[in-house]
């Protein structure tokens, strides 16, 4: 067998919970003795049975042979008292995320441990400094947050408190690259990288549907459609169950002292108060039937006898390739100065709504609609319109059916500036520059943490430099003006992005 050689050759993990076993199977596995401990004889028990069978199952499967699995199961141990982790090389605390509990246990464990143990936090959602407060010797402190379920989230953040030594944390990241995951290291601020860059998404998307643009199977299946989100943000927060998200959203938004790109939604709330928590209670945004979501079917596209001609707005975004798709489409399109007085009319801004771009531009309202033109139609698998409040039922009608000849699917949204894909993308890259620019993580790291932690398609840079940094920053300064809302206030980090046109990603400052 391979020769092992941790960082750490003993650990203890305290807490043998949902996230204390799936740490502890890859420590045994990277080749540490893991302690196991909890005040609960009954979880020890379970989680080193959950463990062990895990291992069974790999063994079952080839993905083990048989000596490694004895090498693991003999490395797992379990303690009944503190003081048996008194020779440890490092602590893992996975307990509950209570700042008070956290600090007790962690001024017991001095009391106990040599000087030179690393004693780790793996708190979602607590301050690594706030915790390491009270410690004699905090330099040894850092938080190691890993998500759920661990074996198969491979990514881990590695948390430098105010008083971390840099040393215990390139320790930390060397131990999580020999557990197979990928460190990133993260500066204690809140939500760390991945909890804080997640903020665009659901909480942008409950805005939208807050504001009655969309219900949210129709959010779900623009983002999954146009962006490639695997999951739809409603999707994603009926996993994940509103007792865990909405709690993160709140207190991420309270540590930022009510910063308000982060404002919770009372959405969330009233859901959460109710019980309706999502996939686990059977009932979340969507109803679940035997596990399966109950999504209605989507609005059939109406038949139209008498297609009207098209007009195109010459500050259309993208406007040569959307009067390519409209000749592709068999359009009659016109070509004049203004449309004519039959002519249903096309408009394509980023981050304005269709109302304000008809009366700007002085075209009839009852003919307009908008379409969301922020990504390459070629790329996507949807097309998005938006109606504004005087829209004609037979001009939506004629686009609807229109953008739908070739067969791809399209949703009438009501009118909103920035549409659907425009806001959440905007909010996203925003929020992911903000991190950038407050020196929470590095671009790169900032770009794995997501892509690993998150599952998003890309990275949130990426995302940016895909759809163009001077395209989101005109759809934020365009929110900004439309909403008079600070929310949509672009970062300073992308905002000089946006204006010397560089790849975001590649920019050092
Ligand atoms: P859990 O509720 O599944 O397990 C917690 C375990 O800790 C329980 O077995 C409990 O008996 C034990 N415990 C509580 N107080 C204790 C004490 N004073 N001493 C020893 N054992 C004690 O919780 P889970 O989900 O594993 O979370 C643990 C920590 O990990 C929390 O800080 C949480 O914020 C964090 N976390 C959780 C994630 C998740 O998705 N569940 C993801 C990332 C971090």
């Amino acid at each position: 067998m391979q020769e092992m050689n941790p960082v750490y050759p003993t650990i203890a993990i305290i807490g043998a919970g949902a996230m204390g076993r799936g740490i502890a199977q890859l420590a045994a596995q990277a080749g540490s003795t893991v302690i196991l401990y909890d005040t609960q004889t009954a979880a020890l028990v379970s989680a080193q049975q959950a463990i062990e069978n895990q291992w069974d199952k790999l063994l079952g499967k080839g993905k083990l042979d048989a000596a490694q699995t004895a090498a693991y199961k003999s490395r797992l141990q379990c303690a009944l008292t503190l003081s048996d982790l008194a020779h440890c090389d490092l602590v893992i605390e996975a307990i509950v995320e209570r700042m008070d509990i956290k600090m007790g246990l962690f001024a017991d464990l001095e009391a106990i441990v040599r000087t030179e143990t690393v004693l780790a936090t793996n708190t979602s959602s607590l301050s690594v400094t706030a915790i390491a407060a009270k410690l004699k010797h905090p330099q040894r402190f850092a938080g190691f947050h890993f998500f759920n379920p661990v074996p198969l989230m491979k990514v881990v953040e590695v948390i430098q408190g105010l008083k971390t030594d840099t040393s215990v944390c390139d320790a930390l990241a060397q131990y999580a690259r020999q557990m197979g995951h990928t460190p990133v290291a993260a500066q204690d601020t809140p939500g760390f990288i991945v909890n804080h860059a997640g903020r665009g998404y659901g909480t942008e998307a409950l805005r939208i549907v807050g504001e009655g643009v969309a219900d949210f199977a129709t959010i779900d299946r623009i983002l999954r459609d146009q962006v490639g989100f695997k999951l739809g943000p409603f999707e994603l927060m009926d996993l994940t169950a509103l007792d865990v998200s909405h709690p993160v959203m709140e207190s991420i938004y309270h540590q930022y002292f009510e910063e308000p790109r982060y404002r919770p939604s009372v959405i969330t709330a009233q859901r959460l108060a109710g019980g309706v928590l999502g996939r686990k209670t059977g009932e979340g945004f969507y109803r679940y039937e035997a596990g399966v979501a109950q999504i209605s079917p989507e609005p059939a596209v109406p038949v139209v006898a008498d297609m009207p001609p098209v007009w195109v707005s010459p500050r259309a975004a993208r406007r040569s390739e959307l009067l390519q798709l409209l000749k592709n489409l068999g359009a009659q399109i016109e070509t004049g100065v203004s449309p004519s007085p039959a002519a249903l009319t096309l408009v394509a801004p980023l981050g304005f709504d269709v109302t304000t771009v008809a009366v700007v531009e002085r075209l009839d309202p009852a003919r307009t609609v908008g379409i969301d033109l922020l990504v390459d139609d070629a790329a996507t698998r949807r097309r998005v319109l938006a109606t504004n409040p005087a829209t004609r039922v037979d001009m939506r009608d004629a686009a609807h059916a229109l953008m739908a000849r070739d067969g791809k699917a399209v949703s009438v949204i009501r009118d909103s500036a920035g549409f659907v894909t425009q806001r959440v993308v905007a909010n996203i890259v925003n929020i992911a520059a903000d991190i950038c620019q407050q020196r929470v993580c590095t671009p790169a790291d900032l770009e794995t943490a997501v892509t690993l932690g998150l599952g998003y398609p890309l990275g949130p840079l990426a995302m940016g430099n895909l759809y163009g940094p001077t395209n989101v920053l005109e759809v934020l300064f365009n929110m900004q003006t439309v909403y008079g809302d600070p929310r949509y206030r672009p970062s300073p980090w992308l905002r000089r992005r946006g204006a010397i046109g560089l790849s975001l990603m590649h920019e050092e400052e």
